[in-house]
């Protein structure tokens, strides 16, 4: 088995706000992070799979990256993840749950389209901060 990964990106706003606290408490919690702003964030699928002989291929990137692109970038991006997104509505846009959520679509998407298995979801929020997401805790 081997995995290799492919890496889209996209623009979007968010604000970590949970509307159960105050204006106050979200900037004790969340500090500035709690006001709406915005990230070039970076998504890294990894699939695990065996060589094709044919193609000498795990997956073809290109289909790989329409699937990305489909399921999930176009339904993000230049949006505000907080509001714009139906498949996060009710949820806080941290990195750790847009992830997880990432996940849960293109696992299903993955298996049906290419034939392989999702290995890893990595979602670069900024240079100094990304969440690693297996589809497990
Ligand atoms: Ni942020």
């Amino acid at each position: 088995m081997i995995q290799i990964t492919r890496r889209e990106t996209f623009n979007a706003a968010h604000r970590l706000f949970n509307p159960k606290w105050s204006v106050e408490k979200n900037f004790e919690v969340f500090g500035p992070c709690s006001r709406v702003h915005g990230h070039n964030w970076e998504l890294f699928v990894t699939v695990i799979g065996e060589v094709s002989e044919d193609t000498g291929f795990v997956v073809d990137l290109k289909a790989l990256s329409k699937t990305m692109r489909e399921e999930v970038i176009s339904k993000v991006d230049h949006t505000y993840l907080n509001e714009d997104v139906p498949f996060l509505a009710g949820k806080l846009p941290t990195t750790e749950n847009f992830a997880i959520a990432v996940w849960n679509i293109l696992q299903p998407a993955v298996k049906e389209k290419h034939g392989v298995d999702l290995y890893k979801i990595k979602l670069t929020e900024t240079a100094n901060h990304y969440v690693e997401y297996y589809g497990h805790s």
